[in-house]
This record gives structure tokens, C-alpha cells and sequence, in this order.
């Protein structure tokens, strides 16, 4: 099994979304011993936005008008077998390097026709240009900053259930993303990390990740008390950074 892991964080190595998507991807390792990763922080890569020219479309079908490091990028897609996007939630969304990626991957879809994907059997809102792209499995692995998950990925969730069909894509999430990074809990945050690995195996096993399973995960690390205290001093004490103690922060 090939798996790419793209994170869209800004943060590099203090990203709480790749901690997550770390610790779901030792879970698929550990199960998959001949599991290959490669990982990319997408704010090391050159990634223009899309020029909505859809030349990619019309005159050189599949082929970008814009040669970056999205070439690269494309060409790793198509030599994985599993796709993470792992990112932080922005205003509900994707953060833009992210969104970036995604829009420039419109060359991979087919041309709009004027039929859209059917529901009922699942299929995707555009025919993929290259059928391989059908073998695939894409996860989102997300984390974000408010104390629990409920109410945050609806509009993720609707976005990608258009896109690639509901039950077509995997979405993992994680709640209270600034904790991860803070050092003095890290003995939770390990303890908490544990659910999303356990969920990894369960991906590698079957492909999925069970709805239990995913109730598990929406299981805050703190209990509010606690995140509301903590968040608090992180914006009040001026020895606590936004994320984590002052000097270690980003
Ligand atoms: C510009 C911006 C927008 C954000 N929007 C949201 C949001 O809509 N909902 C939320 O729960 N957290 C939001 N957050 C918090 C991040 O999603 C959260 O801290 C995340 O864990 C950071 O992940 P990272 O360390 O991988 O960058 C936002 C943070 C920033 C900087």
C-alpha cells in the first residue's frame, strides 16, 4: 500500500493536524508493515492558484497551462494508493494552500457535460479523467480549535459528500487542535492520539473507518472545565502563546 499524506498546515512540525494524521497513518503502518508514506508540507511547495482558464479542459485535455510543483504533485497522486489530505479547519473550510491543491487537481477531472454524478449509486460529481484515479481512497484528516468537532465539518462534509459521493472518502477529525501542541499535556495528548491510530488499523483492515469508530474519536481530550481554563490562559497569560509556552510557539 502507497500512501501520499499532504498537510496543509502553515505550522510545519508544530501542526496539530499532522500530529493527527501521523498518528492515524502509524495505525495503517502498523497494520501494513510494507506500507510506503511519503509526506509533503504543501507550505514548502510552489503552488499557484488556478486561473479558472480551464485550458486543461478544452485545448490540452488533462494538462495544466501552469507548470509548478503541482506537476510533482499530480504525478505523486497517481503513484499512491491512498491520498490524505490532512489540514486545519479555516473558517469551516480549507485553508487556502489546501484549497489551492485541490482546485488545481481540476485537470484529473473530466469536463463538465451537463450530467452531474448520480446519488443513489454514489458516483462522483465529475467522470475522473483517468480511471486509476477510481482506485484510490482519499481521507481528510482535520483538526480544529473549538472545544468538540460537532458543528464544525458540516460544510467539509457537504462539500466532499458532492464531490466524491457520500461513503466515497474518509473524514477523520480532531477537536481542540491548539492543546496538541501544548507540551505539559502531552501525556494526554499521546493517550488521545491512540483513538486515531487505532482508527488507521481499522483503515487498513477494512477500508473504512466504522461509525463507533468515529464516535470514539468525537470524544473531546478535555472536558470543557478544563479546555475553557486552558484556552483562556492562552489568551490572557502572557507566558502561554497561542499555541503552547511562550518561546516554543510558532
Ligand atoms: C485563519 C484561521 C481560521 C480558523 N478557523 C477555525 C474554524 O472555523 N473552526 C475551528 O474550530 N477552528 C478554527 N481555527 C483553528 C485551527 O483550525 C486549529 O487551531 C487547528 O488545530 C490548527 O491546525 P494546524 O496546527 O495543523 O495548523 C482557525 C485558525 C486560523 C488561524
Amino acid at each position: 500500500m502507497k500512501i501520499l499524506l499532504l498537510n496543509g498546515s502553515m505550522r510545519g512540525d508544530r501542526s496539530s493536524s499532522i500530529k493527527v494524521a501521523h498518528a492515524f497513518v502509524r495505525g495503517i503502518t502498523g497494520t501494513v508493515p510494507d506500507a510506503e508514506v511519503t509526506e509533503v508540507l504543501l507550505r514548502d511547495k510552489k503552488i499557484e492558484h488556478c486561473l479558472g482558464c480551464l485550458s486543461c479542459w478544452k485545448n490540452d485535455r488533462g494538462k495544466c497551462i501552469i507548470h509548478d510543483d503541482m506537476d510533482e504533485l499530480r504525478d505523486l497522486v497517481m503513484a499512491n494508493d491512498v491520498i490524505i489530505e490532512s489540514f486545519p479547519l479555516y473558517f469551516f473550510g480549507q485553508p487556502s494552500k489546501m484549497k489551492a491543491f485541490v482546485d488545481r487537481m481540476i485537470s484529473y477531472v473530466s469536463e463538465y457535460r451537463g450530467v452531474g454524478g448520480n446519488e443513489e449509486s454514489g458516483s462522483f460529481l465529475h467522470k475522473m479523467r483517468y480511471p486509476e484515479l477510481m482506485q484510490k481512497k482519499l481521507v481528510l484528516v482535520s483538526s480544529c480549535g473549538y472545544e468538540k468537532t460537532e458543528g464544525c465539518y458540516g460544510p467539509i462534509k457537504q462539500q466532499y459528500d458532492i464531490i466524491c459521493g457520500e461513503g466515497n472518502y474518509t473524514l477523520i477529525t480532531a477537536s481542540q487542535g491548539g492543546m496538541l501542541a501544548e507540551e505539559t499535556l502531552q501525556g494526554k495528548v499521546d493517550k488521545y492520539l491512540v483513538k486515531f491510530t487505532e482508527a488507521g488499523a481499522e483503515f487498513a483492515r477494512t477500508g473504512r473507518v466504522s461509525e463507533e469508530t468515529l464516535s470514539k474519536l468525537a470524544v473531546p481530550m478535555l472536558g470543557h472545565n478544563t479546555f475553557e481554563r486552558l484556552i483562556n490562559l492562552n489568551w490572557d497569560d502572557p507566558n502561554v502563546g497561542p499555541y503552547g509556552r511562550k518561546g516554543q510557539a510558532q
